[in-house]
């Protein structure tokens, strides 16, 4: 259903150009959960920036259903049914949860959209009426944030490492809620993490490095490759043992 073929994005920075994605091939499939992982300034939210249209690709194409989507705007692609739900969530001041909800939602708050803050983990009389400003966690922003993806039922909802600042116990029942909305609303998920508790919920897990797809693979091949990973390092073990750094370590 939403399909990148041979994208590649380039941003300027000081004046220079910098690729940060190169020829990035995906196909994400109906209803089914994707999560995307790897090292850091991979380009795993630039992915889901240019999913979302905040980048334009400077090569390649963005299909939703079939449909050329690669020049719409950010708006146009929200009206489509695409979200997403950032990884350093902004401040809407001076809005209260329950506006947000309702513009998220686009109709006025019923039982369900109550349902949708307790999915999160926040319990709705302390936070329906409360005016979001500089005295939210961050925490608290995030689960707002991703409440309002929720509020959508979207086709492709992406989440970008939705666990940073939510606390241990609410981060279970989190992942529940994953799994609830891909059940109930057919959504598309895509969750960029680094949790286990997250990669489990995968139908298959998509590996990005340096710019690229490095991977895609299943989640129980996934798992099971990271339980054999040879994490050890030789250098360290020369370094510690006071001898010369082993040339060919290459970790
Ligand atoms: N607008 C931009 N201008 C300059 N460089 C950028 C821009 N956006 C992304 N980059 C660079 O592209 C690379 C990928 O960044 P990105 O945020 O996509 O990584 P990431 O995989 O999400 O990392 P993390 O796991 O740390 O969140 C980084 O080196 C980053 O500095
Ligand atoms: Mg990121």
């Amino acid at each position: 259903m939403l399909e990148l073929k041979d994208v590649s994005v380039v941003v300027t920075e000081d004046n220079k150009k910098l690729q940060i994605l190169k020829d990035i091939n995906l196909q994400l499939d109906k209803k089914k959960i994707y999560v995307m992982t790897g090292p850091n300034g991979g380009g795993k939210s630039s992915i889901a920036k240019t999913i979302m249209g905040i980048y334009q690709p400077a090569a390649g194409k963005i299909l939703l259903d079939g449909e050329d989507i690669t020049h719409k705007s950010i708006t146009e692609r929200a009206q489509l049914g695409i979200g997403y739900a950032f990884q350093q969530p902004p401040r809407f001041k001076g809005i209260r949860v329950r506006e947000l909800l309702e513009i998220a939602s686009g109709q006025e708050l019923d039982a369900e959209n109550c349902d949708i803050l307790y999915d999160v983990g926040l319990c709705t009389k302390d936070y329906l009426d409360r005016e979001i400003n500089a005295s939210f966690s961050g925490g608290e922003l995030k689960r707002i944030e991703i409440a309002t993806l929720l509020a959508r039922k979207l086709k492709v909802a992406v989440f970008d490492e939705p666990e940073a600042g939510i606390d241990l116990w609410s981060f279970q029942q989190l992942t529940e809620t994953f799994q609830q909305i891909h059940e109930k609303y057919e959504t598309t998920l895509l969750i960029i993490s680094h949790q286990e508790r997250i990669l489990r919920l995968a139908h298959e897990v998509i590996v990005i490095d340096q710019g690229r797809v490095s991977e895609i693979t299943s989640r129980d091949k996934f798992l099971a490759d990271l339980e054999k990973m040879d994490l050890d390092c030789r250098c360290r073990d020369d370094c510690i043992k006071g001898e010369p750094v082993n040339a060919e370590c290459d970790r």
